[in-house]
């Protein structure tokens, strides 16, 4: 449950290797979360995780093996996860692949893959997760999305397209969630310095995964469902989305 200012005190991540994910688990147990259950694909890459949040003040992490592609394993995922934590005050979904669009074109099983995993698995443990929160009647699911949904772009709307699938359905599934005391809060960076955009030009407005961290938690504790990273984006992605798609196309983006 989250304490009287709005800190929660315990925290579930999948993506246990997402630098924005890890940079939000610290922040928040560097304020006043005390157990996380950190979720991955490949559970010894988390090992070094875990040595970092005990550090910064976690009495408990746990960690459990999860693969957002096996969406038949994710009841039994999702009930260890919360019987591990006992009750859960921020579920932050992190996981997710940029891959490479003109392969994908080429390849387009490639494309397949990649709405697999951050859509088709976001949605199914969304909704898992959805369903436990809705029985504790607490608890915030926040969702990295991204701008690059708000509007997909030629070079990149493989990608793109995932994000906008899973901002619609996150948004429903938060609009699902009104009364229960339970909350969906979608956060939509722009372009962040991780592993995931190693090696490309960074554009204006790009950022860094702590201050990412910052906003999110940010968000959770005000209670917001809505956070662009940097905020500033919130502008300008509203008047790029409005752009006519003539004058879109003529942009190189
Ligand atoms: N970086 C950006 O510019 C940016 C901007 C907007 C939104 N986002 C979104 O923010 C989220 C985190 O991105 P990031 O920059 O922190 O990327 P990252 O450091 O590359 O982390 C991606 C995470 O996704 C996990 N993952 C990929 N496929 C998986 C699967 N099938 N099952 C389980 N885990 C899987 C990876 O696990 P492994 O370590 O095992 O590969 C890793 O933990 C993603 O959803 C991304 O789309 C990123």
């Amino acid at each position: 449950m989250k304490d009287a200012l709005g800190s929660p005190q315990s925290m579930l991540l999948l993506g246990g290797t997402s630098e924005i994910g890890l940079a939000t688990a610290k922040a928040l147990v560097s304020r006043r979360t005390r157990t996380v259950v950190l979720a991955g694909r490949r559970p010894a890459a988390l090992e070094a995780p875990v040595e970092e949040l005990r550090a910064l003040g976690a009495e408990r992490v746990e960690v459990l093996a999860f693969d957002a592609d096996d969406t038949a394993s994710h009841a039994d995922f999702v009930a260890r996860a919360f019987t591990a934590c006992g009750d859960i005050d921020v579920a932050l979904l992190a996981f997710g692949v940029l891959g490479d669009q003109r392969s994908a074109e080429d390849a387009p099983e490639q494309a397949v893959a990649l709405l697999r995993t951050n859509l088709v698995g976001a949605a199914s443990l969304g909704l898992h997760v959805a369903q436990h929160l809705r029985r504790q009647g607490h608890g915030t699911l926040a969702v990295l999305s991204s701008v690059a949904g708000e509007r997909a772009r030629r070079s990149n709307f493989v990608y793109g397209s995932s994000k906008a699938g899973m901002d619609a359905f996150f948004e429903g599934l938060g609009d699902s969630l009104v009364g229960s005391g339970a909350n969906v809060l979608l956060v939509r960076p722009g372009f962040v310095h991780t592993k995931m955009t190693a090696g490309l030009d960074p554009p204006p407005f790009s950022t860094t995964p702590e201050k990412v961290a910052e906003v999110i938690v940010k968000a959770i504790e005000s209670g917001a469902e809505r956070a662009w990273a940097p905020p500033q984006l919130r502008y300008l992605m509203s008047a790029v989305r409005h752009l006519p798609r003539s004058l879109f196309r003529r942009i190189e983006v």
